[in-house]
């Protein structure tokens, strides 16, 4: 949400800012803009994507200076229009900020401010952060800083130029990511690591209230005393090419594709001769023996994904499972007690509710797993343990390969916690851990589908009318509901087509209404025991003149006769097919977006991580 990069260094600053930003616009679109120093602070900036910043850094024939900040914005306060786009500068434009996140108290400082003469140009609320700066500047700017950290509340990773210190970049992040690259004689700041991919794979972590100084050839950290803070430089341990398209019109259908890669590692990696290992756990066995309740909370995809591994865990561990949108977690007073366990799940790792809800939890006394994908990012940091889901770094919006290493990781979870409860038999243990080792393999044979699936989302637009062509419901029952979350999201978002993602015996009592001739119905029946249940739904909504797709296990060719198309996946044990079921609509929704011209990785009004609340 938002991404900020920065230079300090010896080269021109604005060719890497606007390449950093171009690997950050995953992160917001709505505006992007630089400001570069040299004699004095240069700003370009505009409404809309990257493409229209660059034309107009080249109308200005270019920015020159080896000191900038940038920013691509995903909008909270203000519009997104051009005087709203980031940089901001004070009003004598001695201080320019870019800034990720919230200031939550900007109102009454930006009155304070305007009844001391203060004039603002934005509606944001970091141009706050500008204004303020520059009004309790004296001279120090570390000691500013530290003022102003004072002031303000709310998450910010912030990028500072102060033309006093012409050589110097400042920053500082809470609740919002930040990294610092190191190179040769130039450093960098930016919301994630692809941005400084292409110049070092070396990185600090900055943590929460420490501010660094950075400039060509050195880096300082500091806490808020004006201490030194030593960190470990990381090195990134991924090649560039996970972070570019290698080929692909669009990440989304690279990241489908890679899934087979990422859950063989993800699963390959902590099954070794017949037994998972789950990293090193502080969790010890004799807890996860006295587990009273789970609690899984996370946002969005990550929801679905414990959505359906309440159904996984549940079966297995025979441990009541609670599952939570963490927006609503972390302010609905959850009861919790200290033999729970609470999971957080986060592709990113930073995300603002979810990180919130681990805190909550935290403060209960309650122990924290998080299944996180970024390494090192918040929620990774502040967990008690994290099992990280090594999908290699996600750029499209829409999660693909994030959401099924989710899924392989909480199969894991449920098997190993299972066995060490002894709530299955290790016969059963060992068959369930041979079809989790097929899963990539299964997986991979999904996309033999591909052209069938894309004619599917071809002809579900060129036939019916407007009304029944933007109304889809997918329907499932048991973990088949969970998993059909999960696919409804897919629809929406990157195609914008609603869809509705409904248990199937619930349909009847209200929602049938909605099913008229050519309506949409995606219906999916992989749970034995459920099977005719969901077939007697699948007559229902024909009878109201649905048109009906089944995603059902090979063999279960009887579908054929009920259902207009059906689509099979390879067997495997029922608690793991929501990691197939889900595949068949990635597509679908991929090429339905494709058919309607929508930009597949950057749908409309969305940003990749969500760090504010
Ligand atoms: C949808 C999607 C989002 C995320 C949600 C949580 O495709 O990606 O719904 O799942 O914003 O994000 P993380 O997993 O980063 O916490």
């Amino acid at each position: 949400m938002c991404g900020i990069v920065g230079y300090a260094g010896h080269e021109q600053a604005a060719p890497f800012l606007l390449e950093g930003l171009e690997k950050l616009e995953y992160r917001g679109y709505d505006s992007a803009g630089i400001a570069v120093f040299s004699d004095k602070v240069r700003t370009v900036k505009s409404q809309g994507r990257l493409a229209v910043l660059r034309e107009k850094v080249n109308a200005a024939g270019g920015v020159s200076g080896t000191l900038g900040i940038g920013h691509t914005r995903w909008a909270t306060h203000g519009a997104p229009n051009d005087i709203n786009s980031h940089p901001h500068s004070s009003m004598s434009r001695r201080i320019t900020v870019v800034h990720n996140g919230i200031i939550e108290n900007y109102i009454p400082l930006k009155e304070e401010l305007q009844a001391n003469g203060v004039v603002f140009r934005s509606e944001t609320d970091t141009e706050v952060v500008a204004q303020l700066f520059d009004y309790l500047y004296d001279g120090d700017l570390v000691g500013t800083l530290i003022k102003v950290l004072h002031r303000i509340r709310g998450s910010y990773a912030l990028g500072i130029l102060c033309t006093d210190y012409p050589d110097t970049l400042l920053a500082v992040r809470k609740d919002s990511p930040m990294i610092i690259g190191l190179g040769e004689h130039e450093n960098y700041i930016a919301s994630d690591i692809p941005a400084v991919l292409d110049h070092t794979r070396k990185y600090y972590l900055l943590g929460d209230n420490e501010i660094a100084l950075i400039k060509a050839d050195s880096v300082e950290l500091m806490d808020m005393d004006r201490k030194p803070v030593h960190h470990e430089v990381y090195t990134v341990d991924y090649d560039i090419s996970a972070a570019e398209k290698g080929g692909y019109d669009y990440f989304m259908m690279k990241e489908i594709k890679e899934q087979p890669n990422a859950l063989s590692t993800c699963i390959g990696s902590r099954v070794h001769d017949g037994e998972i290992t789950l990293d090193k756990l502080r969790l010890s066995d004799e807890r996860i023996k006295n587990i009273g309740r789970i609690h899984m909370v996370a946002c969005g995809s990550a929801w679905h994904a414990a959505m359906v591994g309440k159904y996984v865990i549940e079966e297995l561990t025979r441990i009541p499972v609670e599952v939570d949108l963490a927006s609503e977690f972390r302010y609905r007073r959850p009861i919790l007690s200290r033999n729970d366990l609470c999971i957080t799940i986060s592709q990113s790792g930073e995300t603002a509710d979810t990180l919130a809800a681990l805190r909550e939890a935290k403060a209960n006394d309650v122990h924290v797993l998080s299944i996180v994908n970024a390494v090192g990012s918040s929620i990774a940091r502040e967990s008690d343990d994290v099992l990280y889901t090594m999908a290699g770094p996600e750029i499209a919006v829409a999660t693909t390969k994030g959401y099924t290493t989710q899924l392989a990781v909480i199969y894991l979870i449920a098997l190993k916690f299972a066995q060490i409860r002894q709530t299955i038999r290790p016969e059963v243990f060992q068959s369930l851990l041979a079809d989790l080792q097929k899963l990539p393999e299964q997986l991979e044979s999904i996309f033999a589908d591909e052209d069938k699936i894309r004619q599917l989302a071809k002809d579900h637009q060129s036939t019916g009318t407007e009304l029944v062509r933007n109304n889809v419901f997918i329907i499932g029952r048991g973990i088949d509901y969970g998993a059909s979350l999960e696919s409804s999201l897919k629809l929406k978002e990157i195609s914008y087509v609603h869809s509705e993602a409904y248990a199937a015996g619930e349909l009847k009592h209200g929602t049938i209404s909605l099913i008229e001739p050519g309506t949409l119905v995606i219906a999916v029946a992989t749970q034995d025991l459920l099977y005719e249940k969901l077939i007697s739904n699948v007559k229902e909504v024909k009878a109201r003149g649905a048109h009906v797709i089944a995603i059902v296990k090979e063999g279960c060719t009887d579908a054929e006769t009920v259902a207009d198309t059906v689509l099979y996946i390879p067997k495997t044990a029922d608690l793991f097919t929501s990691t197939l079921t889900v595949v068949p609509m990635q597509l679908f929704a991929y090429y339905t977006a494709i058919e309607l011209g929508c930009d597949v990785d950057k749908p409309r009004n969305l940003a990749k991580s969500v760090t504010v609340e």
